[in-house]
């Protein structure tokens, strides 16, 4: 699984996918289409039998993850069950049989349910804070890949999984965003009627971006790494980090 088997696929799911997401309803905090054919391109002809969501909101990524990969069972576990988007959730998924919509915090509920042949998606908790449990699926050894959303250029976090995780490849490649991005024309449609004009291609935050959007990474898992020391790095990094954001406060 790499960047150049995921251009070389896109063309082939382009069409299918089109029409399988041809009804989904864009909801203002969901990640665009394009992410979505992304991973599936990536996987190539080999679906997961499961896969791990982390952070639902409204279930943009999860709906889309329900229709594209129709034979797996896709596990959704969302932190905050008081918001209204947990409700809308619920009430868009619940037509869907392959989604089990979960509630609590995924770093401590998906790592007990994982199964071979598994990905999983990160789409909260962010940043940083998705690097352990991204590590952890990775460690067990049945999960083929992890991926992370928002990982624009740009972001410490991006400049770090660039520099420390093998093989780590992303959906703003030129490539592959000149072959998808025409599936995103509802997305930003949906944010330039909800009032976030400044949100559209290469420009998000209010600012001018290198990244086409948020943007996924995708962490392929590779037999050779050693994800135990992975996950210790990581760790030292964010204490290191903390210590550094403390110094910096205080001087
Ligand atoms: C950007 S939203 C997800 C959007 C969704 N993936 C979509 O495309 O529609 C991020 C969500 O992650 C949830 N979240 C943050 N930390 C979490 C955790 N540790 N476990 C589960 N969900 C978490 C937040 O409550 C929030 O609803």
């Amino acid at each position: 699984m790499n960047l150049l088997e995921t251009l070389d696929n896109t063309s082939s799911f382009l069409s299918e996918f089109e029409e399988r997401v041809r009804d989904v309803d864009p909801v203002i905090k969901g990640i665009l289409f394009s992410e979505i054919l992304f991973l599936q391109a990536s996987l190539g002809g080999r679906p997961p039998s499961q896969i791990l969501e982390s952070g639902r909101a409204q279930g943009q990524s999860t709906k889309l993850l329900s229709l594209c990969f129709p034979d797996s069972q896709v596990i959704s576990v969302e932190h905050n069950n008081s918001s209204p988007d947990a409700t809308i959730a619920l009430e868009r998924l619940a037509s869907l049989p392959n989604v089990a919509p979960l509630f609590g915090d995924s770093r401590i509920v998906l790592p007990a349910l994982v199964q071979q042949n598994s990905i999983a998606l990160i789409d909260g908790p962010k940043g940083f804070r998705a690097l352990p449990l991204a590590v952890r699926l990775l460690a067990t050894g049945k999960v083929r890949a992890v991926y992370l959303h928002d990982f624009y250029q740009g972001l410490p976090e991006r400049r770090y999984i660039e520099r420390h995780i093998p093989e780590v490849f992303f959906s703003d490649n030129p490539d592959f965003v000149r072959q998808s991005k025409h599936l995103d024309g509802p997305c930003w449609t949906t944010y330039a009627k909800a009032g976030e004009a400044g949100r559209r291609p290469y420009r998000f935050l209010g600012q001018d971006q290198e990244s086409y959007g948020p943007t996924m990474a995708c962490i392929p898992h590779l037999p050779d790494v050693n994800y135990r020391r992975l996950l210790n790095r990581i760790h030292l990094a964010r204490v290191v980090s903390k210590l550094q954001d403390r110094f910096l406060r205080a001087a």
